[in-house]
């Protein structure tokens, strides 16, 4: 990551990040944290870069490409101190739900790409999907729950997302979750 950031500051990654919105607020409110975006979906990519140049930020950086491969080959052991994933898609059909990107091996993935004490926020607003990632989470030695046992972060700190909104819309419920990799794991 170092060739990637003039400076070499706290490293966030967001994951599947769609249009971009969130983390264009959040690369803005946050200088001294360097912002790392990983989707597939080119029209949010371009859509973030007019933003990023818009603002003059230096602190974004994205790649289009699969973020399992990229926390494979591309992400130094140790190296991220946060990595959200929000509103990953949830495929609610049960035939699909191994394309879930949730599961045990890439979870425990991310958790060698974390520093100790680095962040996993999750945020889903579909409660089947919710029950996954819990299971998945609370399953995985090394990794503690922030707010307690099976428990749902409550005032979660960041931006709303369009997909969000979205669900909102629909009178979906919005539940985060908040998971630390511990210093021994
Ligand atoms: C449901 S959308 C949510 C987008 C955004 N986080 C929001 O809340 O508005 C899920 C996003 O994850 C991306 N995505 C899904 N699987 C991915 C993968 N394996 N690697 C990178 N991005 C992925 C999709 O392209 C899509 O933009």
């Amino acid at each position: 990551m170092r060739q990637l950031f003039p400076l070499a500051r706290p490293l966030t990654v967001e994951i599947g990040f769609g249009s971009g919105e969130s983390l264009l607020e959040m690369a803005r409110e946050q200088p001294r944290v360097n912002f790392l975006g990983i989707d597939v979906y080119q029209p949010g990519i371009g859509r973030l870069l007019q933003g990023i140049v818009e603002h003059d930020l230096t602190n974004v950086r994205l790649i289009c490409h699969d973020a399992v491969e990229v926390f494979a080959g591309n992400l130094a052991v140790e190296s991220v101190d946060r990595v959200l994933m929000l509103f990953p898609d949830p495929w609610p059909r049960k035939r699909h739900h191994k394309r879930r990107l949730v599961q045990p091996d890439f979870m425990r993935l991310v958790q060698s790409r974390l520093r100790s004490g680095g962040e996993v926020h999750l945020a889903t607003d579909w409660p089947p999907y919710l029950e996954h990632m819990m299971a998945v989470m609370e399953r995985i030695p090394g990794f503690s729950n922030c707010c307690g046992e099976n428990a749902c972060w409550e005032s979660p700190e960041r931006p709303l997302t369009r997909f969000e909104l979205r669900g909102r819309r629909l009178g979906h419920e919005v539940r985060d979750l908040l998971y630390r990799k511990s210093e021994f794991s």
